[in-house]
Parts: structure tokens; C-alpha cells; sequence
């Protein structure tokens, strides 16, 4: 890694910032050798963190990683050789997912695609990158099923990769909601698959919101509203973009529905009676399964919560709805965090 050799003439500092284009840190990977420098963002100045004509490390990009830089600044040329490299091996791995190891082929799918969602969430209009998305997570929703004893292993190995919260959310709670959608037996395959799709999906309208915003301790209430809002934009961004029908998008839309009873839990507030009706299992098992991983994940601004703590809560926003479910998915999570 470089040292401190900060950009000095503002001039110099200025040209630079309008060349360079961020990309994630974990995208580095895809690099297999930088033509330009790369930098991290601090203090207002734009600091060479790998050398021109070298590989970025695995070290290099573990320390990044440990030290919160979730982004690197890159050069178009480098960008666009790593989002090309990017793409060409999702496509490889998702074509091949049933050829060869299945706990390689599935921990190295995990992470590509939780990678490349971070440049839909940049592009979230480009129709190649949704559908690639959309076809490669309905590929692995198969092979998942099909590898259910390897379940807790891909999800755990997806957690070390120290991915922001925005981009490991999504397929941690989904395949956790896989998982216990298997195990109830209450439902088609192809609705379990379908189910998948929805919750991975249900976050991309987060590409609405300023990065800046997503690490920050406290929000005005402008931004909350902002947050609020993303279920609503990723239903529009979806709508007519994707092959799963109403029934799927509304359970997008909704994905937050319980949060408010949350909220009132916390404030010793009765929910209204009109907003206690009861949302179908679907939309409920989508929206707790969210709730349990951000819970017990650790975010900039907060602590993680035990899992006992956790189901506390999801006990108090599901048990009088769903008494049966809840105490499947009790049993379910004790088992999912053994293995
Ligand atoms: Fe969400």
C-alpha cells in the first residue's frame, strides 16, 4: 500500500476528482492488475492507496475493509475492466453452479452477486444489470434448495466477507428466509423461489439514497422519510422490469409494514387497530426475516443484538398472527446457528 502522498495543488486535486469513479472495496478482487493508482476518499483529499501496475492484494483489501472504507476510487479504464471482469464471472458461476464443488461454486456465486448488486444500486435503470441479477440470484435460489445441509455454511461465509450492511443484507435474510421456507414445508418450490427473488430484490430502491446517509448516527427527518421511502422506489424500479407478479411485488412494497409495530413496542404505544390487520404469512416470514439479520448484524451507528433479543421482538410483532410459524422458526434458528 502507499503511503501519505497526498494530491497538494488544489488544481491537480481537482482534475483528479473529476476522473476517478468509485467502486467497492471487495470489487477490487475483479482487478487483476490496476493501469492507475488507486485512492481512498479522507479529509477531503483523494490519497493513492495502490500503486499503478500493481494487483491489489487480498491484505490490501482486508485492510480497508477493517478500517470502514467501504469505497475506492479508480480510473474509468480500471472501472470498466473491473465491472466487465465482474460480470463475466457471475455469468461463469452462475452457469456452472451444479459443475464441480458446490461449497465453492456457492460461496464464490454469494459474493459475486452481492458485489455486482452494488452496481445496480449505481445504475438501478440499467435493464442488463437487473435482469443479470435477477436471472443469476433465480439460479442460485435452485441450487440453494438443492444444497439445503450447506445453507448455514454459505451464510456465514458471506458474513466474513465484511460487505456494507446495504449489500450483504439482501441475500443474508433471503437465504435465511429460503432456509426456513424449506424447512415448514408450507409452500412450492416455485413459490419459495419466488419468495427469494422478492426479498433480495425488495432493497434496490436504496439506490435512491445518498451514500453518505447510510453510516450516518442520526437522521433529520427529511432523510428518515428518505429511508422510508425505498420499499416504495424499489416497487417502481421493479415493476414491469422483472418476471414476478403482483402478489411478489406488493410483499416489496410492504417489506417494512412491521416495522411501525416496532416502533410502537418501543414507545409502550398500542398499535391502532386499522394497522394491525393482519399481512399474509408471505409478507410477514419477508419482513421478519429482514428484521432478524439487521438485528443481529452489527451497523456503523449500533451494536449488534443477541439472537435471544432478537426473537424477543419478533415474538411480540408475530406470535399472536402466526403462533404456529413462530414457534417453527424458533426451533429453525436455533438449529441454523449451530450448524
Ligand atoms: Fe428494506
Amino acid at each position: 500500500m502507499l503511503g501519505q502522498a497526498n494530491i497538494h495543488s488544489f488544481v491537480d486535486h481537482h482534475k483528479l476528482s473529476l476522473k476517478l469513479k468509485p467502486i467497492l472495496v471487495g470489487e477490487l478482487h475483479l482487478a487483476k492488475k490496476l493501469n492507475k493508482p488507486a485512492y481512498i476518499f479522507r479529509g477531503g483529499l483523494f490519497i493513492p492507496i495502490i500503486h499503478e501496475g500493481s494487483v491489489p492484494t487480498r491484505d490490501i483489501i482486508n485492510t480497508l475493509i477493517r478500517n470502514s472504507f467501504h469505497e475506492v476510487f479508480v480510473f474509468d479504464e480500471d472501472l470498466s475492466e473491473i465491472k466487465k471482469n465482474l460480470e463475466s464471472a457471475l455469468i461463469k458461476i452462475t452457469r456452472s453452479l451444479s459443475v464441480g464443488d458446490p461449497v465453492d461454486n456457492g460461496t464464490k456465486d454469494l459474493k459475486l452477486l452481492s458485489l455486482n448488486l452494488g452496481g445496480l444500486y449505481r445504475n438501478p435503470h440499467n435493464d442488463d444489470l437487473l435482469m443479470l441479477q435477477f436471472q443469476s440470484s433465480q439460479n442460485l435460489s435452485k441450487f440453494l434448495m438443492e444444497n439445503r445441509k450447506l445453507q448455514p455454511h454459505f451464510y456465514e461465509s458471506l458474513q466474513k466477507e465484511n460487505f456494507h450492511f446495504t449489500l450483504a443484507q439482501p441475500m443474508l435474510s433471503s437465504l435465511m428466509l429460503l432456509s426456513f421456507l424449506q424447512s415448514i414445508h408450507l409452500f412450492h418450490d416455485k413459490e419459495v423461489e419466488n419468495l427469494f427473488l422478492a426479498s433480495y430484490l425488495k432493497d434496490i430502491g436504496i439506490s435512491m439514497i445518498p451514500d453518505s446517509k447510510y453510516d450516518q448516527k442520526t437522521l433529520s427527518d427529511r432523510d428518515k422519510e428518505m429511508f422510508a421511502s425505498h420499499a416504495d422506489y424499489s416497487f417502481d424500479l421493479l415493476e414491469g422490469r422483472v418476471p414476478l407478479s403482483k402478489n411478489y411485488l406488493t410483499i416489496v412494497k410492504n417489506h417494512h409494514f412491521l416495522n411501525s409495530r416496532i416502533k410502537d413496542l418501543a414507545l409502550k404505544r398500542r398499535t391502532p387497530k386499522e394497522a394491525d390487520t393482519i399481512v399474509g404469512l408471505e409478507s410477514t416470514l419477508v419482513a421478519v426475516f429482514d428484521i432478524i439479520v439487521a438485528m443481529t448484524s452489527i451497523r456503523p451507528f449500533r451494536k449488534e443484538r443477541s439472537l435471544y433479543q432478537t426473537l424477543e421482538v419478533v415474538k411480540m410483532i408475530m406470535a399472536d398472527d402466526y403462533p404456529q410459524e413462530f414457534k417453527a422458526l424458533v426451533v429453525f434458528l436455533k438449529q441454523f446457528y449451530r450448524n
